[in-house]
C-alpha cells in the first residue's frame, strides 16, 4: 500500500530535456590540466547523462556539443573537439544501438569534415528505428542560423509559387527547423553557473523551464541530473495562461 502511494507521487519525467554542457575548460584549469582533458572528461559525462535519461524514461535528450560560435576557438581546440566527436561516434554507437537509443545530429553539416559526416550518416541509419530515447547532438549548431535557414526556405517556396505569404505561420516555420520531428524541450539545463541560452534551440525553448546548475560539465552525473529534475517538477508550467 505504502509503495503504491509513494509510486503515485512520482511525477512523469519531462519528455524532452536539452542541455548546454558548459565548464569543461574551467574544470581543467582548476586542476592545472590542459583544456583537452576537460573535454575528454566531458565526453564521459555525456555517457552518464545518456544513461540517466534512458533509465529515467526521458524520451528526447538534446546536447549542445559544438556551437556555430565554437568554430572561433583556437584551431587546436577545434581539432580536439572534433577528435572526441569522432571517437564518440566510432565507439559509442554500438552501445547506443544495443540500448535502443536513436542518434540524431542537428546543425550546419556543411562545415563538418567528410569522415565525420560519414560516421553521422552511418550512426543515424543504424539507430533510426530505435525508440527508447532519441539522443540528438547539436553540432555546428546555432539557433538564429536555424531560424534564418527556415525563413529562407519559406521565402523560396513563396517565390516559386508553391506557398502564399498567408500560409506562413508558426507551424510552417517549425516544420522547416532541424527539430521538425521532435517535441519542444520541456527543460533546458545549463551547467557551470553561467545563465545564458547562447543561441541554443531559440525557437523551440519558448516555453521551456530553464535550470542553471553550478556543477561543471565533467562533474555532471545522476545527482546533478536529479537535482535539475527536482527543480523542474517544483515549477508550475502554465504556458502563459493564468494560474489555476
Ligand atoms: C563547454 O566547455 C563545452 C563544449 C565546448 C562542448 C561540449 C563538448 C563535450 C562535452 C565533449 C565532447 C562531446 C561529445 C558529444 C563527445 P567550455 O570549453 O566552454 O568550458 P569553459 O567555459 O569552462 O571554458
Amino acid at each position: 500500500m505504502e509503495i503504491a502511494t509513494s509510486h503515485a507521487k512520482v511525477p512523469p519525467p519531462p519528455v524532452h530535456v536539452a542541455i548546454i554542457m558548459d565548464g569543461n575548460g574551467r574544470w581543467a584549469k582548476a586542476r592545472g590540466l590542459p583544456r583537452t582533458l576537460g573535454h575528454k572528461r566531458g565526453a564521459e559525462a555525456v555517457r552518464r547523462a545518456v544513461e540517466f535519461a534512458r533509465e529515467t524514461g526521458i524520451s528526447y535528450l538534446t546536447l549542445y556539443a559544438f556551437s556555430s560560435e565554437n568554430w572561433k576557438r583556437p584551431a587546436g581546440e577545434v581539432t580536439d573537439l572534433m577528435g572526441l566527436l569522432r571517437l564518440y561516434l566510432r565507439n559509442e554507437v554500438a552501445s547506443l544501438h544495443k540500448n535502443g537509443i536513436r542518434l540524431k545530429v542537428i546543425g550546419d553539416r556543411t562545415r563538418l569534415g567528410a569522415d565525420i559526416l560519414e560516421l553521422i550518416a552511418e550512426a543515424e541509419a543504424k539507430t533510426a528505428a530505435n525508440a527508447a530515447l532519441t539522443l540528438t547532438l547539436a553540432l555546428s549548431y546555432g539557433g538564429r542560423d536555424e531560424i534564418v535557414t527556415a525563413a529562407r526556405r519559406l521565402a523560396e517556396e513563396v517565390a516559386a509559387g508553391r506557398m502564399s505569404p498567408e500560409q506562413i505561420d508558426e507551424a510552417a516555420l517549425t516544420a522547416r527547423l532541424f527539430t521538425v520531428d521532435m517535441p519542444d524541450p520541456d527543460l533546458v539545463i545549463r551547467t557551470s553557473g553561467e545563465k545564458r541560452i547562447s543561441n541554443f534551440l531559440l525557437w523551440q525553448s519558448a516555453y521551456a523551464e530553464l535550470v542553471f546548475l553550478d556543477v561543471l560539465w565533467p562533474d555532471f552525473g545522476a545527482e546533478a541530473f536529479e537535482a535539475a529534475l527536482t527543480d523542474f517538477h517544483r515549477r508550475e508550467r502554465r504556458y502563459g495562461a493564468a494560474s489555476g
